[in-house]
């Protein structure tokens, strides 16, 4: 396969990053697609532990291309912490080694001020946002008033569309959010300083592809959060502003969709999510505790808690139709160990009528009632099995419950965080 996008079936932290790197040694490009610094995942490299928000783990290995491509939002000031971050540590990020779409939309201060803003003003009705200006980035890329990282290479385009766009952004923050308005000159100069490093990475991201694809390379699109946190098919309006689903890797990079091979949907063996919105499969109870605890279910982000519960199918089932999955990777599996017996959500129940899918109407995706199965646990730990033959049975029946209620394959199982404790069946790259 040359071709293989990765993308979350559930609501983010599914554990992509664990995957994407292990696939990284197998690809020769890896692209980001959508999303921001909203997204971010922890690697420990020659003995160093690294936060990544925006660049490709497949930035520590040599010879790997890591782009970022049209459809990502940018906070400059944080891909240039990171490039510093990873060349103080003697990771090189050179240009042509790391590659960013000039059409890529730049988060501005004033993304961030009213993203903060908006958030403290919604009280009880917030969305619970990573707080990073990701949404208000969006709204002006789609209201035709956004920033391109390209224009903040030309001063005067740069000068003209800043001074038009933050005289509105000004009004809103003091007016209406009662916040602090921003000076033009500071963002300005720091913007253009900003654009000036930046400027040598800046390219034109769907000719490179092209050009990758041409001379045969194997490449790897980088999901961020997850299919219920699409823009248009999520748990609206608890959505990030993006679409996560598979078919955003086409217009956030630049390829069509006939170039994509196989799409690997990566599922956490249990269900979380961190901000507001519906849950149906949340427990608030001792069970719901271990999961966070054994999971260590906490943001890389924002470092919040993340709501946890049991595995819903349904949810599942979705991310199969919506992604066009041909493959699934069940992640953090040893996290159950000890659990029984399990429950899977194969549906839900709405005012006594049996609901199959998901609900349109957030009221009624609020207040539903999770019919489950229930399946056998297994005591033993896992983590250090290497052959699916060698997991207790009861572990292999969860397996192929997941298989045959999706219709999809398993092909790799993540059994605990490291590289080693992962049980590959298939990798998309070498067959
Ligand atoms: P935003 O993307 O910052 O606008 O946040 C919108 C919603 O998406 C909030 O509920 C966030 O918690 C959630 N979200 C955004 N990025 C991630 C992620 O990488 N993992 C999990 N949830 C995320």
């Amino acid at each position: 396969m040359a071709s293989v996008i990765i993308v979350g079936t559930q609501w983010g932290d599914e554990g992509k990053g664990k995957i994407v790197d292990l696939l990284t040694a197998y690809a020769d490009v890896i692209v980001r697609f959508q999303g921001g610094n909203n997204a971010g995942h922890t690697i420990m490299f020659d003995g160093h532990k690294f936060i990544l928000h925006l660049i490709p783990s497949g930035i520590f290995h040599e010879s790997k291309k890591c782009l970022i491509g049209n459809g990502v939002v940018i906070d400059p000031s944080v891909l240039l912490q990171e490039i510093d971050n990873l060349t103080s540590k003697g990771v090189s990020v050179e240009p042509g080694k790391l590659l960013i779409s000039e059409r890529a939309h730049l988060i501005m201060p004033y993304h961030k001020a009213i993203d903060l803003a908006r958030e403290a003003k919604a009280g009880k009705t917030k969305i619970g946002t990573t707080g990073r200006g990701i949404g208000p980035c969006y709204e002006d890329k789609i209201g035709r008033r956004g920033i391109k990282i390209g224009d903040i290479l030309d001063q005067d385009l740069f000068r003209a569309k800043l001074s038009e766009t933050l005289e509105e952004k000004n009004f809103y923050l003091e007016k209406y959010l009662s916040a602090e308005a921003l000076s033009f000159e500071e963002i300005f100069e720091s913007y253009l300083r900003m654009g000036e490093r930046l400027a040598p990475y800046v390219t034109n991201v769907a000719v490179e592809l092209e050009k990758a694809r041409k001379q045969g390379a194997r490449i790897l699109f980088e999901g961020a959060q997850g299919t219920q946190l699409d823009i248009d098919h999520g748990t609206y309006p608890f959505v990030t502003s993006s679409n996560t689903v598979a078919g955003g890797a086409c217009h956030g990079a630049g390829v069509g969709p006939t170039t994509i091979d196989e799409v690997m949907g990566i599922c956490k063996a249990y269900t979380t999510r961190v901000g507001g919105g519906p849950f149906p499969t949340e427990l608030s109870d001792d069970i719901g505790l271990h999961l966070r605890e054994r999971g260590g279910e906490y943001g890389s982000t924002t470092g919040r808690p993340r709501r946890c519960g049991w595995l819903d199918g349904v949810i599942l089932k979705e991310a199969v139709r919506l992604n066009g999955l041909s493959s699934l990777t069940i992640t953090k599996l040893d996290v159950l160990s000890g659990l029984d017996p399990l429950k899977v959500c194969v549906a839900y129940e709405y005012e006594g009528e049996r609901l199959d899918n998901i609900p349109g109407n957030i009221k009624v995706f609020s207040n539903l009632k999770p019919i489950y199965e229930e399946l056998p646990g297994w005591q033993e730990d896992i983590s250090a099995i290497k052959r699916l033959e060698d997991l207790p049975e009861n572990c292999k029946n969860y397996l192929k419950f997941i298989e045959e209620f999706t219709g999809v394959p398993v092909n790799i199982v993540s059994v605990g965080p490291s590289r080693n404790q992962t049980i590959v069946l298939r990798n998309p790259f070498e067959s």
